[in-house]
């Protein structure tokens, strides 16, 4: 690649300027965002199964409302990251067939069950809180259509992350039962929500070169710290336990220490052995082959305008 082109783009990156899709960039840097972003994409739309779910099941017209809006958003977020994406030059069908075909990843966490309503509490509190954590700073990353995707995706993040906590507070100072319920979710959730934020620093292959571009603003191990210091306090308030035996506040750190994550299980869930990592390709690939006729429909339907506009 041409030195003089290389150093006018890393001195831009440096200035924190944003990269626009038809500016030179490194070869390399167009294939760390396409993963990353395509990664990112395939996330929202897998993410929006788990909740699916319970929409049917939701405890009150006012909870399905809500929780139909989110999962909304959450297809929508695929769409501005799927765009965002084609600007590098990866046509959405590409990725999408990467996703169902298997070659591509998507978070780890959208492989666990929701097995009760109080795992829809805990997913908006924690999931789509560990999400803002990572994604807030992605406001900022270098490459404009992504940061810009970003701004909005975080505004409606920060609604997911208050609506699951107040249904958290509703059943930790509801029932006996409903707390109980509401404590196994927080259980079950703690430990996947800490993993979302990928292996520690010193295990993260692409960590380095991402944050010199500043593609990421922060390390793996940053975030999932700043998450524990702000989420033990929101457990805390509503009288819930972190299941984490080793968490205590350090003074002369200024933040929590926590217990030893259990790696071999991020990785086994990465390799695709999650929980129901089954479940979520087939209900994928099942909503891809029944939208075939939607699809099909509106190709049909911009052939016909177009057709009409040019006669
Ligand atoms: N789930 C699945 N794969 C993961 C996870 C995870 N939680 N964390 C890391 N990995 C993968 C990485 O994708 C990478 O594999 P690859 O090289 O084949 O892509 C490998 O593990 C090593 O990790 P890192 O070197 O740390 O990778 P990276 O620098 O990309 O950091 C991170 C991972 C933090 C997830 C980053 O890609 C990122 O910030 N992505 C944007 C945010 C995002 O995707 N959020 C999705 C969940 S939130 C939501 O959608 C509601």
């Amino acid at each position: 690649e041409p030195a003089e082109l290389l150093a006018a783009f890393e001195a831009r990156v440096a200035a924190d300027d944003f990269i626009e899709p038809k500016d030179w960039m490194p070869e390399a840097y167009r294939r760390t965002l396409v993963r990353q972003m395509s990664q990112h994409a395939h996330s929202e739309v897998v993410g929006m199964l788990p909740e699916g779910n319970w929409i049917t099941r939701a405890p009150s017209l006012r909870r399905k409302a809500v929780l139909l809006a989110k999962v909304q958003d959450e297809g929508g977020h695929a769409l501005y990251l799927y765009s965002a994406t084609e600007t590098l030059g990866t046509s959405r069908e590409e990725m999408i067939d990467a996703l169902h075909s298997g070659r591509a990843k998507y978070s780890t966490i959208f492989n666990y069950p929701t097995l009760t309503w109080a795992d829809i509490g805990a997913i908006g509190w924690l999931v789509d809180g560990a999400a803002i954590m990572n994604q807030v700073p992605l406001q900022r990353t270098s490459y404009g259509p992504y940061a810009r995707a970003m701004v909005r995706i975080c505004k409606e993040e920060s609604f997911h992350q208050r609506q699951g906590y107040e249904i958290m507070m509703a059943l930790a100072a509801g029932t006996p039962d409903q707390k109980r319920m509401a404590q196994d979710a927080l259980n079950r959730w703690w430990w996947p929500s800490l993993m979302m934020f990928g292996p520690p620093d010193d295990n993260s292959p692409n960590s380095a070169q991402s944050m010199r571009w500043r593609i990421k603003r922060d390390t793996n191990d940053q975030l999932r710290q700043k998450f524990v210091d702000v989420t033990v306090p929101q457990a805390e308030a509503i009288g819930l336990t972190v299941p984490d035996a080793d968490l205590k506040w350090d003074a002369a750190r200024g933040h929590y220490d926590f217990g030893a994550i259990d790696w071999e299980e991020f990785y086994a869930v990465v390799r695709g052995e999650g929980p129901v990592a089954r479940e979520r390709m087939q209900a994928r690939r099942k909503a891809w082959d029944d939208g075939a006729w939607v699809r099909e429909a509106a190709t049909a339907h911009a052939e016909k305008q177009r057709a009409r506009h040019a006669a």
